[in-house]
């Protein structure tokens, strides 16, 4: 929200606004931050295209969303992806604050020590460096504000701007952003504009051009403009410009100040430095204190947010987890509309998609439930990249499409927003067209992925010939395992929204190929006594592989995860997977071996990965066994176990939020089935939990009888009454509770009953 609209809300609505509660400050921006969480703890609103923070350098280690424990700082800069691993992506439109009379070679990649721990709040980060420089940092949409507290007795108060600053990767992978060309230009006013070209990053993206604008708000003593190369240091230059359209040179700024305080504000656009200039002085106008962002900040993530989810609860670690979780699921992926350097079009447009095959699982779906408004925005976003693109987005960022770890989930999302009755602007005649396309063009392999030659991962499936052709995939594709059970997903999804639409002949080729992942299950491939695994294979047969050891990556025949993992991923054929499994018992030992500690053969390990997401849905499998009971227990453990607050409270990389949306189910007592309008019942953590649906809608969860913070043995479903009425399935649909709002009455307690008709959820494709 512009700042001057928060305003007008404010007068408009001052009793509204004193009376909605400050939730901002269950929200702990470091949560997950470290041991892989890779959260982004800087400052941001939701969905903003500037996620202000600090960049750390530190040789070993990869910089994901900016911040690391360790390392020195390279720069405060305007933008940032959140929780993602694989290799950083952006770290571009930096500031770093330096002390000294002259600043030698300033282009040459400077960093300052850090001073003690940084400090943030939703909204609000603080940072202090070696040189006792504070750094306080705000955002708007589109701008971020600075202040910096110089010491006492500086020698000399700086401020830099290199134009070449990106998040580099040390992996070497091949997947490290390069700076290729900029320009800035100080104006007379003391205001500076320019641009960056860049390339490359997790998503392998050709050069993309970002713009800034940046005012003081402090007087500048003196600036002095530099071009330089990492060979021959940094030249000053006399005029005040410093250019490198066409070549690498590095270019950038170095202010000075006589005052100890010096508030900056920076703008961005992917469209012009006007634009950029345009959003910082609509957002953040000059004399803007620093307080005032942040308080805005806080109260837009209030209203749009974290008021979505109120519960009765009082105890803080518990409202912790639950806002923090929230709050990190909103940052990506960024309102982009009108800030799409592409295509002009009337649809919105969102990108930073990393990835879907993160976030198909129970992401998509709890954010179309918190954001309604948001979600539909989304899907017609989605349709339009593949108006203009050619293909839906696997992954995008920098707005270039890639890249494609499995299959083309976006047809999951879509296929879900359908049947859940995602209508309103929602083209779904182009909808399905894109969805096609996934499901019948094969992708150009264009650029070749060093990692995964053998074909497209920039989007769409790029094992489709082996699909159409032979119904499974072989060797000559990597990740061919993966990619098979996944378009078989993929598959369901068209299926779905053919039916939606009346497209019959369509609806049952679909729903044919989406049991192609059967064509890889050898029923005689066995592990720790278990038969029957997803397996590569050719036209010869079946290949050997051991499912204790075959998780691989982007060349491999299943991709970070193995096939104990990939052999669940159909859940839309689960009964039938059942059948192949061995039946109900069967399937009840397999579950409860992948939960058994030591059961692989390690000391203490376990066979189920709680740190990614193609494990996600497998803790509620047996509600399709009639053991809904062991679901719950399951996901309990997994949840209380595996994430805690505190900056090591994730076990994985969040994935855009992935992890946290995985965890708020989890409180909230159902998962959704992704691509069916099936919720399945667990039990929720909180006497009392509301979700407000908008429209005005609510959906309402009590609890009665469980332990105080789901904590505690008292986690088994005694009776359930949905909307009033007795209840015995052991799910409920979309048109249950959420089209319209409902109610889900809990009686918990300590020992597993059969609250259940026994009845198992749908298996559309069984
Ligand atoms: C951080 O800066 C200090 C002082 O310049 C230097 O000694 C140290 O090696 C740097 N650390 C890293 C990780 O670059
Ligand atoms: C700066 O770079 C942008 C993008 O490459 C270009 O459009 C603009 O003309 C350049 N400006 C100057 C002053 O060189
Ligand atoms: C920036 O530096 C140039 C060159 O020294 C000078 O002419 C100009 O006045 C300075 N601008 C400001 C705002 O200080
Ligand atoms: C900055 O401080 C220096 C040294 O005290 C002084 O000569 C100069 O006039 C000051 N400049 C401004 C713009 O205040
Ligand atoms: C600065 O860092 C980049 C990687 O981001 C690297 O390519 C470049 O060589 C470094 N330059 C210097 C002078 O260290
Ligand atoms: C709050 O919840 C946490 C985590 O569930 C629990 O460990 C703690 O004991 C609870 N605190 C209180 C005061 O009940
Ligand atoms: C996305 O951004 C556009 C342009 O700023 C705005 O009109 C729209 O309301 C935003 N969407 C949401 C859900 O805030
Ligand atoms: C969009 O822009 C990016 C970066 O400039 C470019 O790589 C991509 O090909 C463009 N896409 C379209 C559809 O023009
Ligand atoms: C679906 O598969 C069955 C059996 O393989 C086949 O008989 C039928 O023709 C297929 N239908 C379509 C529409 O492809
Ligand atoms: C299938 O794979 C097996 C095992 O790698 C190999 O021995 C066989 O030659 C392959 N068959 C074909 C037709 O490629
Ligand atoms: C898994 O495979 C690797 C390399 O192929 C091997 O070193 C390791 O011992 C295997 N582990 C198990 C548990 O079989
Ligand atoms: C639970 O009870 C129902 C209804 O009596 C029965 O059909 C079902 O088999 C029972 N489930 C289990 C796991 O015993």
């Amino acid at each position: 929200m512009a700042y001057k609209s928060m305003i007008s809300a404010l007068a408009l609505f001052p009793m509204t606004w004193a009376a909605a509660a400050d939730l901002t400050s269950h929200v702990d921006p470091c949560m997950g931050s470290e041991s892989g969480g890779n959260n982004f703890p800087g400052v941001a609103r939701p969905f903003g295209m500037v996620k202000l923070g600090p960049d750390l350098y530190d040789a070993k280690s990869d910089a994901y969303s900016g911040y690391l424990s360790t390392g020195n700082f390279s720069g405060f800069s305007m933008m940032h992806e959140q929780g993602t691993g694989g290799a950083p992506k952006y770290g571009t439109v930096a500031q770093l604050p330096l002390v000294g009379n002259t600043i030698k070679d300033p282009l040459s990649n400077l960093t300052v020590e850090r001073d003690g721990d940084d400090q943030a709040e939703l909204g609000y980060y603080k940072a202090k460096t070696g040189e006792g420089v504070s750094v306080e940092l705000g955002a708007s949409a589109h701008a971020g504000i600075y202040r910096y507290g110089f010491p006492e007795g500086s020698k000399g108060n700086n401020v830099l701007v290199d134009v070449a600053h990106v998040l580099p990767s040390f992996r070497g992978q091949g997947l490290g952003q390069s700076y290729k060309g900029g320009n800035i230009t100080v104006f007379a006013d003391g205001h500076y504009e320019g641009s960056g070209v860049y390339d490359n990053g997790w998503n392998l993206s050709p050069d993309w051009t970002i713009y800034f604008c940046g005012y003081f708000d402090t007087t500048i003593t003196s600036n002095k403009t530099y071009v330089g190369t990492d060979e021959d240091g940094s030249t000053e230059q006399p005029s005040g410009t410093a250019s490198s359209a066409s070549t690498s040179k590095r270019v950038g700024a170095v202010f000075s100040f006589n005052e100890s305080e010096v508030t900056s504000r920076v703008g961005i656009s992917w469209i012009s430095t006007a634009k950029a200039c345009r959003n910082v002085q609509d957002e953040i106008p000059a004399k803007t204190n620093l307080d005032t962002v942040v308080q805005d900040t806080k109260s837009e993530w209030n209203t749009k947010v974290l008021n979505k989810i109120t519960t009765t609860n009082t105890n803080s670690t518990s409202l912790q987890l639950l806002y923090t979780s929230l709050y990190f699921m909103h940052l990506i992926p960024t309102n982009q509309t009108g800030e799409n350097p592409n295509w002009t079009s009337n649809e919105p447009y969102y990108q930073d998609i990393f990835t879907f095959w993160d976030l198909f699982r129970c992401t998509t779906s709890l954010l179309q439930i918190l954001q309604p408004t948001a979600y539909e925005e989304q899907i017609r976003s989605l349709i339009d990249i593949y108006r203009y693109e050619g293909y839906l987005p696997d992954a995008r960022s920098s707005n270039y499409n890639g890249r494609t770890q499995g299959g083309s989930n976006a047809d999951n999302i879509l296929a879900d927003a359908y049947v859940k009755g995602v209508r309103g602007a929602v083209n779904w005649e182009d909808g399905y067209k894109a969805m096609l396309k996934d499901a019948e063009v094969t992708p150009a392999n264009e650029p070749v992925d060093s990692m995964a030659p053998d074909s497209s991962t920039k989007e769409g499936r790029g094992a489709l010939p082996d699909w159409k052709a032979l119904g499974y995939i072989t060797p000559k594709y990597s990740r061919a395992v993966t990619r098979a059970v996944e378009y078989s997903c993929n598959d369901f999804g068209l299926y779905q929204v053919a039916s939606g639409l009346g497209k019959s002949d369509d609806a049952e080729k679909y729903l044919n190929r989406s049991r192609n992942w059967r064509n890889h299950f050898n029923s005689d491939q066995t592990s720790l006594g278990f038969k029957g695994f997803v397996v590569p294979r050719n036209s010869s047969g079946f290949i050997e592989t051991d499912p204790l050891n075959d998780s691989g990556y982007w060349g491999d025949p299943y991709y970070e995860a193995s096939s104990w993992a990939y052999t669940w991923a159909a859940v839309h054929d689960m009964k039938h997977m059942i059948e192949l499994m061995g039946g109900r018992q069967t399937v009840l030992n397999r579950l409860d071996t992948m939960f058994t500690p030591g059961a692989d053969g390690s000391d203490s390990g376990m066979i189920f990965d709680p740190t990614n997401e193609p494990m996600f849905n497998i803790p509620y499998l047996y509600h399709y066994i009639s053991r809904p009971d062991l679901s719950t227990l399951r996901s309990r453990r997994i949840a209380k176990e595996h994430y805690s607050t505190g900056k090591s409270g994730l076990p994985g990389n969040s994935d855009a939020g992935a992890m946290q949306s995985w965890l708020l189910w989890n409180m909230i007592g159902l998962y959704p089935i992704t691509g069916q309008t099936t919720f399945l019942i667990h039990a929720p953590w909180f006497e009392s939990l509301a979700v407000d649906l908008g429209g005005g809608k609510t959906l309402e969860v009590t609890a009665r009888g469980g332990d105080a913070d789901g904590d505690g043995e008292k986690v088994y479903v005694q009776g359930l009454k949905v909307n009033g009425e007795r209840w015995r399935r052991s799910w409920v649909d979309w048109s249950d509770v959420f089209e319209s709002g409902g109610k889900l009455e809990f009686e918990l307690g300590s020992r597993a009953v059969n609250w259940t008709d026994g009845k198992v959820p749908p298996s559309p494709a069984s």
